[in-house]
């Protein structure tokens, strides 16, 4: 179904709103990924709200699906913009909309159908949005396998449920001083990184390959870690690489890279391995396009890029939020 039939179907019956996101799933040529651990510290996850926006005496129509973060502020989850002249300012309208009645917009999506992206580009850069643009990329499963470094002095040891701690903090050192690349708005960074490793070594909503996800250790202390999952798509992934910045630089990235793609070659020997960076990470993509990792093409990018504007999240507002905007079309 088109964006004009869902929008009719809609305007039919308003009760359907919370099941439109699933339409719209089913009718884009990618999967749309929920940010499960977005903003995870707030725990009570934000209400889904979908909203159509007209204004009168134009044919332009919008369709916005969005979560409020009460006290926190919005984001965007979706935009398709329905226009015969669609216009960026149309965007600018919105989201001053949005946040001024839900709270200042952090994050939105950059699948803004029906907006040019050249044209929205220069705009949200205006208001202080960062792109974060994710590079999917796969080691091929017919490709041969680099061996493993035995220059360093590292040892790898399969990860446990028990090792929790250790990550978190490994990953904290990882992520210190980094924040500027850290695509998820964050308020509490080691908050945010306890729950992702908490969701991850607990199978999550993707199954953890436990042999592929490895501990490193200097001597008795751990330096580094790679979380491998295994997604619906039955493609194994490498999910999380980190190495405490007191070892960076040294080997011990690649040489645990290497490990896990040999571990999951023996797993899974007929599968690509995917992963996904985002490309202001330039340490992480010259080690991985180093390893042999390759980009896919366009048409088989599994996850969408995002807006991100650590401003709207510093201002942290007290809730704003006013039920009820969009349903009458206002
Ligand atoms: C990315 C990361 C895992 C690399 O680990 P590392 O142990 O420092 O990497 P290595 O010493 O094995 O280096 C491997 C390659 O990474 C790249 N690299 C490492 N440090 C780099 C730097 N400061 N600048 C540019 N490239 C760098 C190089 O290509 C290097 O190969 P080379 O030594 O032949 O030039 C580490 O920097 C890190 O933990 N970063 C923070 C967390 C993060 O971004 N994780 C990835 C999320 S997708």
């Amino acid at each position: 179904m088109g964006l004009g039939g869902v929008l009719e179907d809609w305007r039919r019956d308003p009760s359907r709103t919370l099941r439109l996101e699933q339409d719209y799933a089913r009718s884009l040529p990618f999967s749309l990924r929920p940010y499960g651990h977005w903003l995870s510290h707030a725990r009570e996850f934000g209400e889904l709200k979908v909203g159509l926006w007209t204004v009168p005496g134009s044919p332009s129509v919008a369709l916005v699906s969005w979560k409020a973060f009460p006290g926190m502020g919005t984001r965007v989850s979706h935009l398709f913009v329905d226009s015969p002249a669609p216009s960026p300012t149309l965007l600018s309208d919105i989201l001053a909309v949005l946040s001024e009645r839900e709270g200042p917009v952090f994050a939105l999506t950059d699948l803004l159908a029906g907006l040019s992206p050249e044209e929205v580009r220069p705009l949200l850069q205006e208001m202080g949005y960062v792109h974060f643009e994710h590079v999917d990329t796969v080691f091929p499963s017919g490709k041969p396998l680099p061996p493993v470094p035995t220059t360093g002095h590292w040892s790898f040891r399969s990860i446990a449920p028990s090792d929790e701690a250790v990550l978190v903090e490994i990953s904290c050192r990882a992520y210190a001083g980094y924040e500027e690349q850290l695509m998820w708005p964050t308020l509490d960074l080691r908050r945010d990184l306890m729950d992702y490793v908490r969701d991850s070594l607990s199978g999550g909503e993707e199954k953890l390959i436990l042999g592929a996800s490895l501990l490193a250790f200097a001597g008795e202390v751990p330096v580094g870690y790679i979380l491998s999952s295994l997604p619906s798509n039955g493609n194994p992934y490498v999910a999380s690489v980190q190495v405490d910045p007191a070892f960076q630089g040294q080997g011990v990235g690649r040489a645990l890279l290497l490990q896990v793609l040999s571990e999951l070659r023996a797993l899974y020997p007929a599968q690509d391995v995917g992963l996904t960076y985002v490309r202001q990470n330039v340490r992480g993509r010259a080690l991985y396009e180093s390893v042999g990792f390759e980009p896919l093409p366009a048409e088989q990018r599994r996850t969408a890029g995002s807006w991100l504007s650590r401003k709207a999240l510093a201002s942290l507002p007290q809730s704003s939020v006013k039920p009820g905007w969009g349903e009458n079309g206002e």
